[in-house]
C-alpha cells in the first residue's frame, strides 16, 4: 500500500494519477476532506490531519510506502507514527532552499526533517524541488478580474518545476530500484521570469494581461498581511531578492530519472488556463 499526503494538492493529485496509470496499486491519498477528493478510480481516499499526527493511524494502517509533503505538521511525530505503522520508505518533499539559503527559517525546518527521516530507520528519498509553476495560481484572482498582475522581481529567471515533474520523479522513486537513500535537487527545463510567466499565461488565453513590477517593500506588504513578516522575507530572498548560481542553475535531474524531459512553464500554463479565466 502506497500512502500519497497531499492528495488533493499539485503534486499529490498528479502522483496519484500517474501511479494509477502505471496500474500500481493498492494506492490510498490523504485529505483532511474525503467529500471533496476526486482520486482515480480505486484508490482509496481516507482521512487525518497531519497537524494531528494521531489522526493518521487509520491512513497508515497497512502502508509500506508513504508520499510526504514536508512543514504541514509536526514532521519528527509523523515520521515516528509512519515508523510503527510499519512504514519501510518514505519519498519526502523538501526544498531546493536546503542547499540554497540555508540560513532561512523554512530551510533550517526542511533541514531537520530531513535528518529525522534520515535517522529514522525507514529508507528515504529526499526530493529538493525549486519553486513551483504553480506558484503563478496567486495571480489568478487578478487575471480572472482583467486586473493589473503586480509582482517583484519580474525579471529574475528561475528554473521554476512543473509539479506533474515532482510527481513523476516520486512515482520513480516509490516504484523502482535504485533511489532509496538518493536526494535529488530538482528544476524545470529552463529559468523563467514572472513577467514571462505571465506572458505564458496571457497566450493560453489568448487575450493581453497588464502587468506591473513593484518593489520589494510593496511585495512584503501584501505578503506580510497573509502569511507573516519573516515568511515574507524568506519568499522574497528565493525569488528575486537573493538569488545565487545554486538556485538558478537548470538541473537535468527531472530528466534522468523519469527518461522523460522535464516540462516548460508555457505547458503548466496550457494544462491549468481554466484557473486564470
Ligand atoms: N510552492 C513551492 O514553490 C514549493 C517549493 C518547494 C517545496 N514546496 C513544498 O511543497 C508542498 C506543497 O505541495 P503542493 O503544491 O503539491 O500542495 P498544495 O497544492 O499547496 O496542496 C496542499 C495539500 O496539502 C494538504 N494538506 C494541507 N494541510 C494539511 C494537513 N494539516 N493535513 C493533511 N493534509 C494537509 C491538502 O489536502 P486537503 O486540503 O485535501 O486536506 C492539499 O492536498 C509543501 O510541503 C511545500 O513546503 C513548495
Amino acid at each position: 500500500m502506497i500512502l500519497v499526503t497531499g492528495a488533493t494538492g499539485n503534486i499529490g493529485s498528479a502522483l496519484l494519477k500517474e501511479l494509477h496509470a502505471h496500474g500500481v496499486g493498492p494506492l490510498r491519498g490523504l485529505t483532511r476532506d474525503a467529500a471533496r477528493a476526486a482520486f482515480p478510480d480505486g484508490v482509496e481516499a481516507v482521512e487525518g490531519d497531519l497537524a494531528e499526527p494521531a489522526s493518521l493511524k487509520p491512513a497508515l494502517d497497512g502502508v509500506r510506502s508513504l508520499f510526504l509533503l514536508s512543514r504541514l505538521g509536526p514532521d519528527a511525530d509523523i515520521l515516528e507514527a509512519a515508523r510503527q505503522a510499519g512504514v519501510r520508505h518514505v519519498v519526502l518533499v523538501s526544498s531546493i532552499t536546503v542547499r540554497t539559503h540555508p540560513h532561512l527559517g523554512p530551510a533550517g525546518e526542511n533541514l531537520a526533517v530531513e535528518q529525522a527521516l534520515k535517522a529514522s530507520g525507514m529508507d528515504w528519498t529526499v526530493l529538493r524541488p525549486t519553486q513551483f509553476a504553480s506558484n503563478a495560481l496567486m495571480w489568478a484572482a487578478a487575471i480572472s478580474g482583467h486586473e493589473t498582475v503586480h509582482a517583484p522581481y519580474a525579471d529574475t529567471a528561475l528554473p521554476t518545476v512543473h509539479p506533474a515533474d515532482i510527481a513523476s520523479v516520486a512515482r520513480v522513486a516509490l516504484t523502482e530500484p535504485g533511489h532509496r537513500g538518493r536526494t535529488y535537487a530538482l528544476t524545470g527545463p529552463e529559468p523563467v521570469t514572472a513577467r514571462q510567466q505571465v506572458e505564458a499565461i496571457a497566450a493560453a488565453l489568448g487575450r493581453r494581461i497588464p502587468f506591473a513590477e513593484i518593489s520589494r517593500r510593496q511585495a512584503h506588504a501584501r505578503m506580510a498581511a497573509v502569511f507573516g513578516a519573516d515568511a515574507a522575507d524568506a519568499v522574497l530572498d528565493v525569488t528575486g531578492g537573493d538569488v545565487n548560481d545554486e538556485l538558478l542553475m537548470v538541473r537535468d535531474t527531472v530528466s534522468q530519472i523519469t527518461g522523460i524531459p522535464a516540462r516548460p512553464f508555457r505547458q503548466w500554463a496550457a494544462e491549468n488556463v481554466d484557473a486564470f479565466r
